[in-house]
């Protein structure tokens, strides 16, 4: 923990270099979070009001009287919480508190209702995460009830008991409620973590400004910091910031998160920029998934068979130049590759010999979903691929030939390549054990959104 968070103090020195155009994020947390936030804060609330009291003193006797008093168990029958407008969430809990008085010659037992109100105000932290801070708490108490009749009880000394335990808990409960809040802080600080893109890149999410509260939500702008080899890299995308339109995504869902053109562009940018769009495709002689060979080509480009009268290996390198291109249309979201093929065959020597070379043009459909924190997709071939010739060590190349052979040899690895690297998928914003739960992407003109549930999971 301590290392995680000299990680993100570390980091967050880092941040003025990166400037401000960074692709955007929206994350929204929805009055249904809150409902889930209720029912399984109820047993954390529980426990955090579980405080220890001081002896009470009973001056009532004869004697100075010293007595333990246990509190044995807190049942939260009821924890609601609701959005305030441009402040935060205030709590209203409900709470039965069991104590045990040791008492001589008879221990007692005592019920107490306590309602607990605190307003929670959400700001934004220094290390660019969101934090919670109490700025109001009160404690309601009830009266304290014998629940097995104690009629040995007598009314004074209940009234005295009362006093003590009340003044005693109004102090503490509170505390208490803080203490929880500190604890979530240090949660919500992990949005700041690390989390890998493909070999050698990174992101990380930050929250760029004070979250927008309104009575129906909370809404968090959260910016993406891309690294590659360990560096921050400069967008050259001037970002403009991102805005989430109100009603987009299902209704209802706890989170609804909106994800930039921005954010795909720099996700491709970086695979791009990392190499991990590229790929060679080498084939083996007299295998069954291998369809290229220089006597195949040589049966289409003459040259081919002339300089390489007996069957040789090619190799296929594929480079992506230019980055990806994504593009968000309502419910359709394509993806254009434009990768230059260098066709190279194994020569008697050993020595790779470069026969020509193509660009290549492959418009792809691209299906996006999440799985627990991560965005994944997966492409297929959209249409035809356009396949011109860029350079020949080997005459004239008639492409109609040659563009069905080449089409077949490299589109599956390449699409298999692709699929692999955007199945790992980037992450999406979120902090340690909190996933998303059946989550529905649905693509806008220029931006996805993703609705989902929240699940909290240790
Ligand atoms: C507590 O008891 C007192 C005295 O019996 C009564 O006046 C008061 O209304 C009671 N308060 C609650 C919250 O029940
Ligand atoms: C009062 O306490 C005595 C002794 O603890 C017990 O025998 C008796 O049943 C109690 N009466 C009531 C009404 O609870
Ligand atoms: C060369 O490729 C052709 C066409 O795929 C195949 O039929 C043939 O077996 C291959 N030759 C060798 C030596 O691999
Ligand atoms: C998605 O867009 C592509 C490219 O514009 C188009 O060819 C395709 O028909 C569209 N698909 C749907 C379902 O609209
Ligand atoms: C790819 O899609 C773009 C935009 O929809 C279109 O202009 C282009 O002709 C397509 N190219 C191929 C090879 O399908």
């Amino acid at each position: 923990m301590v290392r995680a968070c000299g990680l993100g103090l570390l980091l967050a020195l880092l941040l003025p270099m990166v400037g401000t155009s960074m692709p955007g994020t929206v994350v929204r947390i929805n009055k249904a979070a809150l409902s889930y936030v209720s029912a399984i804060g109820k047993a954390p609330l529980q426990r955090a009001l579980q405080v220890t009291l001081p002896y009470f003193l009973d001056r009532s006797g004869e004697m100075l009287q010293t007595t333990r008093i246990q509190i044995l168990n807190v049942h939260v029958p009821r924890l609601h919480l609701k959005f305030v407008a441009d402040f935060g969430v205030r709590l209203l809990a409900a709470a039965n508190f069991n104590f045990k008085v040791f008492r001589a010659p008879d221990p007692l037992e005592l019920m107490l209702p306590v309602v607990l109100l605190a307003d929670a105000r959400v700001a934004q932290g220094p290390i660019q995460t969101p934090v919670i801070s109490i700025s109001a708490c009160y404690s309601l108490f009830g009266n304290a009830s014998v629940p097995d009749g104690g009629n040995s009880t007598s009314p004074a000394l209940l009234v005295l008991l009362q006093k003590h335990i009340k003044a005693v808990l109004s102090n503490k409960l509170c505390l208490s409620v803080s203490n929880l809040v500190q604890g979530l802080n240090v949660h919500l600080g992990t949005l700041i973590g690390l989390n890998p893109v493909g070999p050698e890149s990174q992101m990380r999410y930050s929250m760029v400004n004070v979250p927008t509260v309104t009575n129906d939500y909370i809404s968090l702008d959260i910016n993406a910091v891309l690294f590659l080899l360990g560096k921050p890299i400069v967008l050259p995308v001037d970002a403009t910031a991102f805005v989430l339109p109100r009603h987009v995504g299902t209704k209802g869902t706890m989170a609804t998160v909106g994800l930039s053109q921005d954010l795909f562009d720099s996700a491709l940018l970086l695979l791009q920029k990392a190499g991990a769009l590229n790929l060679d495709i080498t084939g083996q002689l007299n295998s069954d998934d291998n369809l290229l060979n220089t006597s195949a080509l040589g049966r289409l480009i003459p040259e081919v068979a002339r300089q390489f009268p007996k069957p040789m290996p090619v190799v296929l390198k594929v480079r992506l130049g230019a980055t990806p291109i994504a593009t968000l249309h309502t419910n359709n979201a394509t993806l254009q590759l434009q990768p230059f093929i260098e066709v190279l065959a194994v020569a008697s020597n050993s020595a790779f010999q470069s026969l020509f070379s193509l660009d290549v043009v492959v418009n792809l459909s691209l299906q996006l979903s999440v799985s627990k924190v991560r965005l994944q997709g997966t492409t297929s071939v959209l249409g035809d691929v356009q396949i011109t010739v860029a350079s020949s060590n080997v005459g004239t190349i008639d492409m109609d030939q040659v563009h069905a052979l080449m089409g077949t040899v490299f589109e599956k690895p390449l699409i298999d390549h692709l699929n692999a690297l955007l199945g790992m998928g980037i992450a999406l914003p979120s902090v340690v054990n909190l996933h998303y739960a059946s989550p529905k992407v649905f693509v806008y003109e220029g931006y996805a959104v993703v609705s989902s549930g929240l699940l909290y999971q240790r």
